[in-house]
C-alpha cells in the first residue's frame, strides 16, 4: 500500500507506454514473437491519439502512378524536411512502406480501392506522386481498429487509463516505470527490461491544437529526459494550416489536408485565391509550412476574416466526393458549427498539428541515450525535419513499431540479469506522494493555460530572438507558479494528478522548444524567424537538447546518391517572413 491506497506489482519482459498505432504496432511485433509484453496507455485504446488521423497513409505502391518508387518517396521527404530529416530514417521508412500496408491489409483493413480492386492513392501536399492510401478522411481510425483488433487477438495486455509518471532507471538502465490509474489512484509499479516509449509530442502546449485536452502534453519528451535521453529538434513543430477557429472550446480541430487533395480551395476575406503569392504552381497542394505561412501572413496582414482565419471551400466538389472521400471534415462541420460544407467554405487558420522533432534517437532501432529504453512515433525525431509530409507519419508507425519491437525484445534476450534500484522506485512513489499533498492556491489547469498562452504569443508560426526570450521570461514566472499548486483528486478520479504531470511535461518541453527555437537562427520550413528571414547553410545540422546540456548541434548523415539525384532544389520563394 501507499498511503490509502493500493499498489500493483507487475513484471514483462516489455513494456510499451502508449496505444496509439506505434504503441499497437510495436506491441503487435512483441506479442508475434511470442515474447511477454505489456501495453499502458492514458486514454482508452480504441481512441488513443492516433483515432484522429485523417487524410492517409504514404507508401509508394505505384497504384495509380506507377512512376512511383520508394526512391522518389525518399527524396520527396528529405527536401521537403529542408535537408533536416536524417536520410537513413528516411531510407528505412520509405523501403519498408509497403511491407507496413500489406500488413494493415493482411488484418483486415478497410483500405479505400478504385474500381478493379486495387488500394485507390491520392495526392497530398509536395509529393511527386499519388502515394496516399486512405480509407475516407478516417485512416487513424481504420488503423487504430486494425492494430487493436490484431493486438486482442494476439491477447496483448493493455491497460487503459494508466498514468505513467516516471521511467525506473538504475544505472543508465532501464528496469521499468510507474505510475497510477486515473481513475482509482492505484499505483503501478511494473518492471520491465525494455522500455518503449510512444506517448506524442507536445503540440497541446500551443492553444490552438489538432489534440485533445489530454493529449500530446509533452509526456514522452519529459519522461525521456528524466530518464536520462535527450531531446532532438523540439523547435521544429508542424503548423497544419486547416483547424477550425470556433467554437473556442474545439479551436484547432483538423479539417483534414485531404480537403485540399480532393480539389479544395483556399480564399481570403477579399476573395483572392491567395496561394498564387506564395506558391503559383502547386497552389494549394504545396507544402503544409508554406500553406500555413501563406495563411498566417494573409490574416496577420489584414486580409483575414473577422475572427482571424481564411475560407476554404470545397463546396464546388461533387457531393458525392465529400460524402465518400471527405466524410469526417462534413461530419465535423455539422457536429461543431452546424456547416454544411457541401454549399458553404469553412473559415480555418493554422493549427499546432504535429511534433517533428522529439526524442534522441539512433536511426537503425530507435534506441535513446539510456540502454533499453526506446521511442517511436510522434514521440520520437529523425524523419520529418522541419516540414513533414502529410501522411508520412502514419507509415512511420507500422515501420518503426515493428523494427522497435524488435530491437527490444532482442535486448530483453540479451539480458543476462536485470538490476533494479529500490531507491528509484522510493523516489517514484514519494513524487506522487507530494504531488498529493499538494495544497496551494495555483491551479493546474490555469497554468497549463499560461504555458499555452506563453507558446501561443512566442513560438507560433513566426518566431523572433525578442519574443522567445519573453517567451522564457513568462516560463520562468510560470514555473515559479508551479510551486504553489494545490492538486485535488475527487470523487470521479485522479484527473487532476494527471493534469499536474502534463503541467510538468508542458513545462519541459516548451522549454525545450524556445531553446532550440531561440538558437535556431534562420528561417527554414515550419520554423520561421522574422529577424532571420533565410536559411543559414550553417544550422543544416539537428538541434539536440538536454536541461543539463543546453542545445548543441549534431551533423546529419549524407543523402545516399541514387536518392539525392530525384530531389528538387528546396527552394524558399514566396516564403514571406515579415
Ligand atoms: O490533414 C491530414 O489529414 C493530416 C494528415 C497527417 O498529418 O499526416
Amino acid at each position: 500500500m501507499t498511503g490509502n491506497l493500493p499498489e500493483r506489482q507487475l513484471s514483462t519482459s516489455v513494456l510499451i507506454i502508449g496505444t496509439g498505432g506505434s504503441g499497437l504496432r510495436a506491441a503487435i511485433e512483441v506479442a508475434q514473437s511470442g515474447v511477454d509484453v505489456l501495453a499502458v496507455g492514458k486514454r482508452p485504446r480504441d481512441d488513443a491519439h492516433t483515432s484522429l488521423a485523417a487524410g492517409g497513409i504514404n507508401a509508394a505502391l505505384g497504384t495509380m502512378d506507377p512512376d512511383d518508387s520508394w526512391q522518389q518517396h525518399a527524396a520527396d521527404t528529405i527536401t521537403e524536411s529542408y535537408l533536416l530529416a536524417n536520410p537513413e530514417t528516411v531510407e528505412t521508412v520509405t523501403r519498408g512502406a509497403e511491407r507496413g500496408i500489406r500488413d494493415l491489409e493482411n488484418w483486415g483493413m478497410d483500405f479505400a480501392r478504385e474500381d478493379n480492386g486495387r488500394i485507390s492513392q491520392r495526392f497530398f501536399g509536395a509529393h511527386t506522386f499519388r502515394r496516399t492510401a486512405f480509407a475516407g478522411d478516417y485512416t487513424g481510425l481504420e488503423i487504430q481498429r486494425t492494430l487493436v483488433r490484431r493486438a486482442e487477438q494476439l491477447d496483448v495486455p493493455i491497460l487503459d487509463h494508466v498514468y505513467i509518471t516516471r521511467i525506473l532507471v538504475r544505472d543508465n538502465v532501464v528496469f521499468g516505470a510507474y505510475g497510477f490509474d486515473q481513475n482509482t489512484g492505484t499505483r503501478y509499479l511494473i518492471n520491465a527490461d525494455a522500455v518503449i516509449l510512444a506517448a506524442g509530442g507536445h503540440t497541446r502546449i500551443w492553444r490552438r491544437t489538432s489534440s485533445r485536452r489530454d493529449e500530446n502534453t509533452g509526456d514522452s519528451f519529459r519522461l525521456a529526459v528524466e530518464a536520462g535521453a535527450r531531446l532532438r529538434d523540439p523547435e521544429l513543430v508542424q503548423f497544419h494550416p486547416s483547424g477550425i477557429i470556433e467554437p473556442e472550446n474545439a479551436a484547432g480541430t483538423l479539417v483534414s489536408e485531404a480537403a485540399r487533395g480532393e480539389g479544395g480551395i483556399l480564399r481570403n476575406a477579399l476573395g483572392e485565391r491567395f496561394m498564387s503569392r506564395y506558391d503559383a504552381e502547386r497552389m494549394e497542394l504545396s507544402t503544409r509550412d508554406r500553406v500555413a505561412l501563406a495563411a498566417f501572413t494573409e490574416i496577420a496582414e489584414g486580409r483575414g476574416t473577422e475572427a482571424g482565419g481564411v475560407w476554404l471551400d470545397v463546396s464546388h466538389l461533387p457531393r458525392e466526393t465529400i460524402m465518400t472521400r471527405l466524410p469526417r471534415v462534413y461530419q465535423t462541420l455539422l457536429d461543431l458549427q452546424m456547416l454544411d460544407i457541401t454549399t458553404d467554405p469553412i473559415e480555418i487558420a493554422p493549427t499546432a498539428h504535429y511534433s517533428m522533432g522529439g526524442i534522441w534517437v539512433r536511426s537503425h532501432d530507435h534506441s535513446t541515450d539510456v540502454d533499453g529504453l526506446y521511442a517511436i512515433g510522434e514521440a520520437s525525431s529523425g524523419l520529418h525535419g522541419a516540414n513533414r509530409l502529410g501522411g508520412n507519419s502514419l507509415i512511420e508507425l507500422l515501420v518503426y513499431g515493428r523494427l522497435v519491437g524488435q530491437a527490444a525484445l532482442e535486448h530483453s534476450a540479451s539480458l543476462g540479469e536485470q538490476r533494479r534500484s529500490a531507491a528509484a522506485v522510493a523516489e517514484a512513489r514519494a513524487e506522487i506522494d507530494g504531488m498529493l499533498a499538494a495544497d496551494g492556491h495555483e491551479n493546474v489547469r490555469a497554468l497549463q493555460r499560461a504555458v499555452r498562452n506563453t507558446m501561443t504569443d512566442y513560438a507560433g508560426v513566426v518566431r523572433s530572438d525578442e519574443g522567445l526570450r519573453a517567451g522564457l521570461a513568462e516560463l520562468d514566472a510560470t514555473e515559479e507558479r508551479m510551486s504553489q499548486v494545490g492538486i485535488h483528486p475527487d470523487i470521479a478520479g485522479f484527473q487532476d494528478l494527471a493534469h499536474a504531470f502534463d503541467l510538468r511535461s508542458a513545462a519541459l518541453a516548451a522549454r525545450a522548444t524556445l531553446d532550440a527555437a531561440l538558437e535556431r537562427r534562420e528561417s527554414r520550413g515550419c520554423h520561421n524567424r522574422s529577424d532571420f528571414p533565410d536559411e543559414d547553410p550553417s544550422l543544416q545540422v539537428n538541434l539536440v537538447w538536454s536541461p543539463d546540456t543546453g542545445v548543441t548541434r549534431e551533423e546529419i548523415p549524407p543523402v545516399p546518391d541514387e536518392i539525392a539525384a530525384l530531389m528538387r532544389d528546396v527552394s524558399s520563394e514566396g516564403k514571406l517572413v515579415e
